[in-house]
């Protein structure tokens, strides 16, 4: 059957491959950015303290493979993740450095899978371990694995006062190498210490026992960005575990400017059309925006599919042509409107910025989590796969030649 004459065929029309990246609306991600980050909490680490990158959920948005390589450069030693998958997408890129599971694996497959890539899983119970040695002794060679205990993230880990009896177990069994114990910190983002304080005396009790007990830890690890960035060595023990502050973020106000990290990503679209309209005219879903004057309201074709949250909806700002402009209206599902009275240049084409530098400012994904009542991990790891990952920088110059 013939294709109807008014339906080109492949040869005329572009495929959504050839189509240009930048058409709609796009995240740009600055390697170099992710690799002064790293080499920036590297250089403030204790001497005897490693750097894992966590690269979960796609690198928070970023890309993992991008990020691992980049952060790597930067003077990572070792990646976390959070699932299996995750974790096969790095060793499938080629990245042979340790990578530690942070999630719960919980059938025997999925540990069979980490023997097979070289995966480190964590385990949290005694059961757990046993599954583990069966694994190993069946695969004829250990399976490396960190012990986790809550001492008080009350989520994933072993209890903590139960840790020198399930690592005196562990210790016992074949098939097994213990490479590690870590915990988690529940508040370190907290000015206020207690609680942290609290599970590093609880860390250090369980790890005094095991060297009373002669029994090895590995790398002990209990630091995440905002222990890291508090600068306390006595949190980063043989290794921090840092994601937020890599991509260039600062996990509470008061750790800002501990390091001069730089946002790794930027997140922009473009208007699509302009339109004058009179004073009085409701704006896209409810009429939630009324304009009060004559108005040109240019539309961006971004919308909460690709991210953008919808409860920013008339609250957002965004950067063109070195203003800030406001969002108007509810954010719809692939499109926004925002006022471009103020700002007569801007035009059909034209690039505005939401999230990152531009002439004329910057916005911070924590300006977006103030806003959204949220945390700036949430709105980074957001934006959907409808949006091309694109290099910029020096990075994306050698790239294109
Ligand atoms: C177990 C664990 N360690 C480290 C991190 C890194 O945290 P951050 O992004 O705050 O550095 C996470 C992230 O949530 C985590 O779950």
């Amino acid at each position: 059957m013939s294709l109807p004459h008014h339906i080109s065929g492949p040869e005329v029309l572009p495929s959504s491959l050839d189509l240009c990246p930048r058409q709609r609306a796009w995240v740009e991600i600055d390697r170099g950015a992710i690799t002064t980050n790293t080499r920036r909490v590297r250089e403030s680490l204790a001497p005897r303290s490693a750097l894992m990158a966590v690269v979960k959920a796609d690198g928070y948005g970023h890309g993992a493979v991008t990020v691992a390589e980049a952060a790597r450069e930067g003077g990572a030693g070792s990646f976390g993740v959070a699932t299996l998958a995750e974790a096969i997408e790095l060793r499938q890129a080629g990245i042979n450095e340790p990578v530690l599971v942070l999630g719960n694996l919980t059938q025997p497959s999925e540990l069979r899978a980490c023997l097979h890539w070289g995966l480190m899983p964590t385990l949290s119970s005694l059961s757990q371990a046993l599954v583990a040695s069966n694994v190993g002794i069946a695969g004829g060679r250990e399976l490396e694995v960190h012990l986790k205990l809550d001492t008080g993230m009350t989520r994933l880990g072993v209890a903590w006062d139960e840790g020198p009896a399930l690592l005196d177990s562990l210790a016992g069994l074949d098939g097994v190498r213990l490479r590690g114990v870590y915990s988690h910190l529940a508040d370190a983002d907290n000015p206020d210490d207690t609680i942290t304080r609290q599970q590093l005396q609880r860390f250090t009790v369980v790890l005094t026992r095991l060297a009373e007990l002669e029994l090895r830890p590995g790398l002990r690890h209990l630091a995440n960005s905002a222990g890291t960035l508090a600068g306390d060595p006595t949190l980063q023990f043989d290794m921090v575990r840092v994601g937020l502050a890599l991509y260039g973020h600062a996990p509470a106000p008061h750790l800002r400017g501990r390091l001069a990290l730089r946002p790794a990503m930027s997140v922009r679209a473009r208007v699509t059309m302009v339109r004058s309209v009179p004073a009085g005219v409701g704006v896209s879903y409810g009429h939630s925006f009324v304009t009060r004057r004559p108005s040109r309201l240019a539309v961006v074709g971004i919308g909460y599919a690709d991210g953008v949250v919808r409860s920013l909806s008339n609250r957002l700002q965004v950067l063109a042509h070195g203003q800030r402009l406001p969002q108007v209206g509810k954010i719809t599902m692939d499109q926004l409107v925002i006022d471009a009275t103020d700002c007569p240049a801007l035009g059909p084409g034209d690039v505005v910025t939401l999230l990152g530098e531009s002439a004329g400012g910057s916005i911070e994904a924590a300006e977006w989590a103030d806003l959204a009542d949220t945390i700036p991990w949430e709105i980074l790891c957001g934006f959907r796969q409808r949006l091309p990952r694109l290099p910029v920088g020096h990075e994306a110059e050698v790239i294109s030649g």
